[in-house]
């Protein structure tokens, strides 16, 4: 089954809104050089309105990084789901492993944040990802099963369908070590058994699977040629629209 590529930058706490107007005028500029490719740049919250705008009449889709489960309420520092569709974003980031690190986002969290940007319309992007010691422990198959498994519990086919799974090892991220495109692939197939345990075999065809870590211009080529490696989330190299822009057409 054809999945078609996605192609998601992860800004994460960077750019001001004024930093932010550069790269946006540079992905604009360029757009017209995606070709059959699903795109999407994901800033901080306070420059969503912006991109959004900047980007309108461009094919590239903007992400937040985050969703509060609740539609309102106590939940200081949290945006929700409805907030974002305000803004006409498309899709939004959950369950990154920084948020797991640093934020105490659990599988559980995971699941309910999904299931709300699912409610509200918006793709998610569901991270999931073994630390180094997890991974030199032998354990990075139970970890990312574990976290998928909690992570898109209780959804139907047709709701699974539509998440995208960023498969990002803790070790690759931001550390220039990039997983070899057969360690990717190998945990890739293993993730799309996963979830045709749990939603059946045509439905895992149709669910995207995105890699990220390092990935750059010069090694997407090679991780988007496997068979189960969908497309990217791009962290580092999505702060430049060239660099961003390579990565995109490359898939
Ligand atoms: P880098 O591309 O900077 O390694 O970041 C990957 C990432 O965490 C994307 O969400």
């Amino acid at each position: 089954m054809a999945r078609k590529i996605f192609i998601a930058g992860n800004w994460k706490m960077n750019k001001t809104v004024a930093e932010a107007a550069e790269l946006l005028a540079g992905l604009k500029a360029s757009a017209g050089r995606i070709g059959n490719v699903d795109v999407a740049v994901c800033p901080p919250y306070t420059t969503l309105a912006g991109a959004v705008a900047a980007l309108k009449d461009t094919p590239i889709m903007v992400g937040a990084q985050n969703v509060h489960w609740a539609a309102s309420g106590a939940y200081t520092g949290e945006v929700s789901a409805a907030m974002l569709k305000e803004l006409a974003v498309d899709c939004v980031i959950i369950g990154h492993s920084e948020r797991r690190q640093y934020f105490g986002e659990t599988d559980a969290t995971v699941n309910q944040r999904t299931k709300a940007a699912l409610a509200a319309g918006l793709l998610p992007i569901v991270c999931v990802g073994e630390t180094l010691a997890e991974r030199e422990a032998g354990k990075t198959e139970q970890v990312v099963k574990t976290q998928t498994e909690a992570g898109l519990a209780g959804l139907d086919p047709a709701q699974a369908a539509i998440v995208t799974i960023a498969y990002e090892p803790v070790w690759a991220i931001g550390t220039g070590k990039t997983a070899t495109p057969q360690m990717a692939q190998d945990v890739h197939a293993f993730l799309r058994g996963v979830l045709a345990g749990m939603f059946g075999a045509e439905t895992a065809g149709k669910i995207r699977i995105q890699y990220g870590g390092s990935m750059k211009p010069d090694n997407a080529a090679e991780l988007l040629a496997q068979p189960d490696i969908d497309g990217g989330l791009i962290g580092g190299a999505s702060l430049k629209a060239e660099d961003f822009l390579a990565i995109v057409t490359s898939a």
